[in-house]
């Protein structure tokens, strides 16, 4: 199990003061006792071994490819990167979506594709997965609280799914929302967000090679906590940028509102795009701790992705556009 060092940033701090939930308030919003109990503690130190264990083992996916994209870093552990989440449908430590998300149903899975293309309505998982080619994309991930990891993710590019839509010249960005349901997202019964969760990205983003639908991590089907069975991946940005579990995607003419900028805008911006010269208005961004590590390291631009994704961005403010 993953120990927390002081460093780290609470959640509740990447949070409006007003709106956030402290854990004791989450929990008994949260419904199935025995998981609220364990989550607590109530149920003992036996209950609560159990509780923090990583995801199991699922199914392998067949013919994935390796990716010339990939970083080569030292790859943080499958423990590591199923039992510290951010994914608040399902509490916001980062061990509850480990604990809580356990049961969440999967299949069947359904994206609805609406907005400026011509291929509009329902689509089940296998017909987005169908013609794709899996790749393994090794990517940096760097979350907004000065931590990150090194992520074996399976995916392929959204760029392929976008072009099977067929968007008409209307559609200048993409809007993804994540599944909204409180019987199965006890996080949902807490206003510790507004529901269900929003993410954009500008075409020329979303159509930008290293932008990845994900499926699978470690070569086998994402686990929930992850995000499955659909989430997205965009490295150069923060992570709260990587919406879980899309059930929707529509091509829009205007900028979309995203759940962080809904949230405290003064803080949160579209862009999102990791940059270490602009602090957080409550802390600098200048450095991060990998998971796994004791010391700092210092925060790349574009979280090192900026020869592929700088021009993007020529003659943007990133100060203003954060
Ligand atoms: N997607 C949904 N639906 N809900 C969330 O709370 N959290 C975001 C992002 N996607 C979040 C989400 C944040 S803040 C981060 S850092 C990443 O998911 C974390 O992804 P990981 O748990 O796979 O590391």
């Amino acid at each position: 199990m993953l120990i927390k060092k002081p460093a780290d940033i609470k959640s509740s701090e990447i949070t409006d003061k007003k709106l956030y939930v402290n854990r004791r308030e989450f929990i008994q919003a949260a419904t199935g006792t025995a998981v609220a109990a364990a989550a607590t503690g109530v149920l003992g130190s036996e209950a609560l071994l159990r509780a923090s264990t990583p995801a199991p083992h699922g199914r392998k996916l067949e013919g994935i490819k390796k990716s010339t994209f990939s970083s080569d870093e030292k790859l943080n552990k499958w423990e590591d990167i199923t039992t510290y989440n951010n994914y608040y449908e399902f509490g916001t430590d980062k061990d509850e979506p480990s604990m809580l998300a356990r049961n969440f149903k999967t299949t069947p899975w359904t994206v609805t594709v609406d907005g400026e293309c011509a291929k509009k309505g329902p689509m089940n998982l296998e017909d987005v997965l169908k013609g794709k080619t899996l790749e393994e994309r090794i990517y940096r991930h760097r979350c907004v609280e000065r931590w990150s990891m090194i992520i074996p993710w399976i995916g392929f590019p959204l760029s392929d799914f976008i072009k099977q839509c067929e968007p008409t010249s209307k559609a200048k960005f993409v809007e993804f929302t994540t599944l909204g349901d409180s019987k199965q997202m006890p996080g949902l019964r807490s206003p510790v967000l507004r529901w269900p969760y929003v993410e954009g990205l500008r075409m020329d983003e979303a159509m930008h090679p290293l932008t990845i639908l994900v499926a699978g991590l470690y070569g086998e089907v994402l686990p929930n906590q992850d995000g499955a069975p659909l989430r997205l991946a965009v490295p150069w940005k923060y992570g709260f940028k990587h919406i879980k579990s899309i059930v929707k995607v529509r091509f829009v003419e205007k900028q979309p509102l995203n759940t962080w900028q809904d949230q405290a805008a003064n803080e949160y911006g579209f862009y999102a795009n990791v940059n270490p010269a602009v602090d957080h208005p409550r802390w600098s961004q200048a450095t991060e701790r990998r998971i796994g590590e004791f010391l700092m390291r210092k925060t790349l631009m574009f979280n090192g992705y900026g020869d592929q994704v700088a021009s993007l961005y020529s003659g943007m403010d990133l100060r203003r556009n954060y």
